[in-house]
């Protein structure tokens, strides 16, 4: 049994930006549910100490010290997403687990997120999109960038949308390099 929801309009297929990822296979309208994640809570350590060096990339963020991933090989086919990270991403989150079209998409359409509306952690890494807003260099801090929190506004996980409204107040918003 899928421990995440992906919704009928989706398949998995050969990604340009990596491996495999998730795509349109019917036409999304803007706000329509694309998937939900599912699996286990596990906290900052867990994740780092068992779950991603046997399993790899296969958690979502839900608070500054929670995520969401399959604790097992069994488990990590049922509950993997596949949507990669696009600079120019399709979909948003409404909440901290539900992935929603920011817009409408055409079928064929790579789904994407960007991990600036799910992460607040300590990672830097080369960005592949392809996207001609590209980032080149993405970080776990990217949500405070105030152009992303413009563009994003309303499509943040609720935890960071929590986290923004206090970093607004204090005026701390960066802008992009
Ligand atoms: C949850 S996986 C996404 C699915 C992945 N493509 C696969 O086939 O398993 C997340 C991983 O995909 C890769 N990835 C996704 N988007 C990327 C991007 N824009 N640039 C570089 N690597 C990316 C990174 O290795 C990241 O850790
Ligand atoms: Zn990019």
């Amino acid at each position: 049994m899928r421990l995440s929801y992906r919704s009928s309009k989706t398949e998995v297929l050969e990604s340009k930006i990596h491996g495999r990822g998730l795509f349109a296979a019917a036409n999304i309208a803007k706000d329509e549910i694309v998937a939900v994640k599912g699996g286990h809570i596990i906290d900052r350590k867990t994740l780092r100490e068992t779950i991603t060096p046997r399993l790899g990339p296969v958690e979502i963020q839900i608070d500054d010290d929670l995520f969401i991933a399959p604790v097992t090989d069994e488990e990590r086919e049922l509950s993997m997403l596949y949507s990669n990270h696009s600079c120019n991403a399709n979909l948003g989150m409404r909440g901290d687990i539900t992935f929603v079209a920011m817009r409408d998409i055409c079928a064929g359409e790579e789904l994407t997120h960007d991990w600036a509306m799910t992460d607040d952690d300590d990672y830097s890494l080369e960005c592949k999109c392809g996207a001609p807003n590209c980032r080149k260099i993405l970080t776990g801090k990217d949500w405070q960038l105030l152009e992303l929190q413009k563009r994003y506004a309303g499509y943040f996980s609720a935890y960071l949308a929590r986290k923004i409204n206090a970093y607004c107040h204090s005026e701390r918003s960066r802008e992009i390099p």
